[in-house]
């Protein structure tokens, strides 16, 4: 069976082929011939999850799954989540966006955030979602040389004090919002909850 994924992060199909049973080949959408970019019109995790995830089922047939994530600040009303990636600028940079972020809390003492991720699967009789959160606080200065994004600036409130980016990768996922995501949708594809 086939599923594309709507990323070209390597490291994503790795992990997620490496997780399914051997009968699933894993491919991204530009291996399975989409060029474009996938569109991201809506103004939610949600409503991006689904289009993306919709946009290669119909293309392709078969199985798709997309994730779209960011980072939900409360003292910013939720911001910058469906905008995480481009906060600091269109050119998408991380370094730029934490710098932003940093800008936009300073003399902010409600530090309380969290990364959310929501997933949507696309099969070929329909649509179903899977959502990851993690609870934190974001530092008033970077720590860590690890992860990518806000990682340098959140510490989970489940941990140890450390912020994502001083984590090694497995420590992140278990307790990432990504991570949890993940194991919401492989179980509910092992109990095969949803169509498969
Ligand atoms: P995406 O939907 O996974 O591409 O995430 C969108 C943006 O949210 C990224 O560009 C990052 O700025 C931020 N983000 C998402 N997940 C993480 C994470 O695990 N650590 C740090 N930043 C993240």
């Amino acid at each position: 069976m086939k599923l594309v994924l709507a990323t070209q992060n390597p490291n994503k199909v790795k992990e997620i082929q490496a997780a399914l049973p051997a009968e699933w080949s894993v491919t991204t959408a530009r291996d399975a011939g989409i060029t474009e970019e996938l569109p991201e019109t809506g103004t939610t995790l949600d409503a991006n999850a689904r289009e993306k995830a919709a946009y290669l089922q119909t293309k392709l047939g078969g199985f798709a799954l997309s994730d779209d994530s960011g980072l939900e600040v409360d003292a910013l009303e939720g911001a910058p989540g469906v905008y995480s990636a481009r906060f600091g600028g269109p050119e998408k940079d991380d370094a730029v966006n934490r710098a932003a972020l940093l800008h936009a809390m300073e003399g902010v003492t409600n530090r309380t955030a969290r990364f959310r991720t929501v997933i949507a699967w696309a099969t070929p009789t329909g649509m179903t979602t899977f959502e990851g959160e993690v609870e934190g606080i974001i530092l008033e200065s970077e720590r860590g040389e690890g992860g990518f994004g806000y990682d340098a600036l959140f510490v989970p409130e489940d941990g140890d004090g450390r912020t994502f980016a001083e984590m090694a990768l497995e420590e992140k996922k278990a307790m990432s919002h990504r991570g949890r995501a993940l194991r919401a949708w492989m179980a509910a594809l092992d109990g095969e909850i949803i169509p498969r």
